[in-house]
């Protein structure tokens, strides 16, 4: 059996109103354009979703990661979407094309992208996740929390062919190198860097025999254009059960409303709200942050599915507790610990306010 590709590649190419959501019909063009790819045979199956303002294609095919096809296609569909969300005048259309042409790989060029590789098992459960209001760090402490605590993951403990734990692919975005940490061995070195969100991303996890279990979308839109355009709302992708933590232990984290860089001019920390996708149009100061899960069983690479994993009522008080959350934390305006951090912030008047009160520093 021909191995198989998850690729999920996710663009905002234009808010419906505002940030808070996705226009339908840039939804049904997606897909329309997608049926012709799949009838092609370019890809096996696709599901087109979107958590806020980000469009989200999940794709399977078999032309492995970083294909030039698979890419300039998800990036041609980007483009014609943001010709249709021109036309409709939509908010900040093509705000994550940085670039006027396709140069081969869609990395670096706005869209964030998450894929994997594998020989399908007898059964495989995948989740994918979406976020948005929110950057790529906020993946570290839920995947710690799946692959490396026993008080999430029983399977860790009790489960013999997770015992051995796995390995931590680990992103330095400033450097842009990467450094691979095992657990349990090196896990108070693993937490040194990743409890640093804003720096230190986790990009994939394996298992000791190198088998993928999760990839994450690291591109961080703000250093790849050089400046800060655009809190880079990513994306996952997980392999559950047999091996891997089960999908209640992958989505377990999640029951804790914790808290993210993003929200409000992509600038505050605030609660991160586990919701079904008919409840992922952010409008509260522009979040709270959301982020939706997306239950798949692929079967010979088709995505039978998907199941809206956090449409459950045990994610009830995870929402209420980011309602509360939302509201305490709002209250500090424009002060730290809300405002993000000088370096974090998306944009800033910092240096203007700085030259025009120049001259009444004493
Ligand atoms: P079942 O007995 O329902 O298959 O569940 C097993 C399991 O691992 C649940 O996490
Ligand atoms: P997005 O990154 O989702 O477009 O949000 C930007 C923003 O400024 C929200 O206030
Ligand atoms: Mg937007
Ligand atoms: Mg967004």
């Amino acid at each position: 059996m021909d191995k198989i590709t998850i690729s999920v590649i996710k663009a905002d190419i234009g808010g419906y109103v505002g940030h808070s959501s996705m226009h339908p019909n840039i939804l049904t063009k997606a897909m329309q354009s997608l049926d012709k790819h799949k009838d092609k045979g370019t890809i096996v199956d696709f599901h087109v979703s979107h958590c806020g303002d980000d469009l989200e294609l999940i794709l399977t095919h078999r032309l492995g990661e970083e294909s030039g096809e698979i890419h300039k296609m998800a990036w041609d569909i980007f483009v014609e979407c943001t010709e249709l969300a021109k036309k409709l005048k939509l908010y900040g259309a093509g705000q994550d094309l940085l670039s006027d042409a396709f140069s081969g790989n869609i990395k670096g060029m706005g869209p964030g992208c998450a894929e994997m590789t594998f020989e399908e098992r007898r059964s495989e459960p995948v989740i994918v996740f979406a976020a948005d209001k929110t950057s790529p760090g906020a993946w570290n402490m839920p995947l710690y929390k799946m692959f490396a605590d026993p008080f999430n993951t029983i399977g860790l403990v009790i489960d013999p062919s997770m015992h051995g734990g796995f390995i931590f692919d680990v992103l330095d975005i400033f450097e842009n190198k990467t450094v691979k940490l095992n657990s349990p061995e090196d896990i108070y070195d693993l937490l040194c860097l990743i409890g640093a969100s804003e720096h230190y991303i986790l990009k994939g996890i394996y298992k000791k025999s190198g088998e993928i279990a999760a990839a994450t979308s690291t591109q961080k839109v703000n250093l790849m254009a050089g400046r800060y355009v655009g809190k880079d709302d990513p994306v996952m992708i997980i392999r559950c059960q047999s091996g891997f933590p089960a999908v209640g232990e992958v989505l377990e984290p999640f029951a804790l409303s914790y808290l993210v860089a993003g929200w409000m001019r992509g600038s505050h920390w605030g609660p991160f709200m586990p919701v079904s996708v008919d409840d992922a149009n952010p409008t509260r100061f522009d979040g709270p942050p959301r982020v939706i899960a997306l239950g798949f069983q692929i079967t010979n690479g088709t995505l039978i599915g998907p199941r809206d994993m956090f449409a459950d009522v045990s994610y009830d008080l995870a929402r209420k507790q980011a309602n509360e959350i939302a509201n305490y934390i709002r209250r500090h305006g424009p002060f730290e610990p809300h405002r993000l951090p000088l370096s974090d912030m998306e944009y800033t008047t910092l240096p203007q306010v700085l030259e025009k009160l120049k001259g009444r520093f004493k």
